[in-house]
């Protein structure tokens, strides 16, 4: 098969679109030809080297994939060859794409027991925007934060990945949502898709511009996966009480913090870390009923992953970059 394979930790010119000997399934394992791959900052995560996570190279990333079953491992049940399928990329061995040769390729083998069904009116390019993005904002929103109907979330970083599906799932659940985000055009977009209000954090302070618009209250929760600067300027927007979310630090994993604000405001810090089988599951079932609408900014032809991860790294995209084998 092809596949973009990384050769060694670093940058773009690390990734060679070259042959890879195709995967035979194991027992338990379907093997997946691969419709569509969605780029998360993760892959760019992988390919640069994270400390204290090693991974094996060369190696493939890729978590969101979508495809269709092309061969059965032994033992699997209830599959066929044909099945339109996605999946849930958090495996019992490890995260496929991280730990275990991911779907940036034409084809993957994966458990059968992560497959989810894909229902014919969600298409591969949607299906790999949806269970990285969506499932990590399912579990983040209402399984950590508790998020109600009637609450303002300010969501940062509300452009990309998990940032729209935080949005989308902020609106689904009946909240004022406050989309932040990093230029005026990603703003109008936010607007046109339901975002209750906008802020450009280029031209604008965030904080202050969130604690005006939730009538000098402050927000109920703020979703903050970029770290770095935005960490302490994200407290000061939050109402006493409030709930800050983080799953990620885009930005910068050890910011500056003011323990003042928590203590005064009394507010709670809610990591949230991966998804299960069930947010994912949830996530496609939603995209079939038009409960959330996923957007794929940029679909590439799979040879041309290099640059498609710049144009993440440079932050020139909305929702989800799409990469096709
Ligand atoms: N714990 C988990 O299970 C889990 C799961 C998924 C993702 N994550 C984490 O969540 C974060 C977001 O992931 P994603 O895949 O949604 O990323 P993404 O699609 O690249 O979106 C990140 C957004 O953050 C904004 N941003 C602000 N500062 C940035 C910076 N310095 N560099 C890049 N973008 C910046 C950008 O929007 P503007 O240009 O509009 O500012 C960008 O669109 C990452 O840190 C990721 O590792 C964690």
């Amino acid at each position: 098969m092809k596949a973009a394979v990384i050769e060694q930790q670093g940058g773009v010119e690390n990734i060679v679109y070259r042959d890879w000997d195709d995967p035979e399934p194991r027992p338990g394992e379907v093997r997946v030809s691969v419709g569509a791959c969605g780029l998360n900052h993760l892959d760019i995560f992988v390919r640069r080297g994270m400390p204290g996570f090693p991974v094996p190279m060369p190696f493939i990333s890729g978590g969101d994939i979508a495809g269709t079953i092309d061969a059965l491992g032994d033992g699997v049940a209830g599959w066929s060859v044909g099945d339109r399928v996605t999946m849930n990329p958090q495996t019992d061995h490890g995260m496929i794409g991280e730990e275990l040769i991911g779907g940036l390729a034409e084809l993957v083998c994966v458990p059968a027991i992560n497959l989810v069904a894909l229902p014919d009116n969600v298409s591969m390019e949607t299906a790999a925007a949806i269970p990285i993005n969506y499932g990590t904002a399912h579990r983040m929103l209402f399984e950590r934060g508790r998020l109600a109907a009637e609450e303002i979330m300010l969501v940062l970083g509300a452009s990309g990945g998990v940032g729209l599906a935080s949005v989308q799932f902020g609106k689904m659940a009946g909240a004022t949502v406050i989309a932040a985000a990093g230029t005026q055009e990603k703003c109008d977009r936010l607007s046109e898709l339901g975002a209750d209000h906008v802020i450009n954090y280029a031209e604008e302070d965030f904080s202050r511009a969130a604690w005006m618009m939730s009538g000098k209250k402050g927000c109920d929760v703020i979703v903050n996966f970029t770290g770095g600067d935005t960490w302490v300027p994200s407290f000061r927007a939050a109402r006493p009480g409030g709930r800050v979310l983080t799953c990620g630090a885009t930005a910068g994993h050890d910011p500056q913090t003011d323990l003042r604000f928590l203590w005064v405001r009394e507010l709670d810090i809610l990591g949230s870390n991966s998804y299960s089988q069930e947010d994912v599951a949830k996530s496609v079932a939603y995209a079939a009923s038009g409960d959330i609408a996923p957007v794929v900014s940029h679909t590439f032809p799979l040879e041309k992953l290099g640059e498609a991860e710049t144009l993440m790294e440079e932050r020139g995209f909305f929702g989800k970059i799409v990469m096709t084998p």
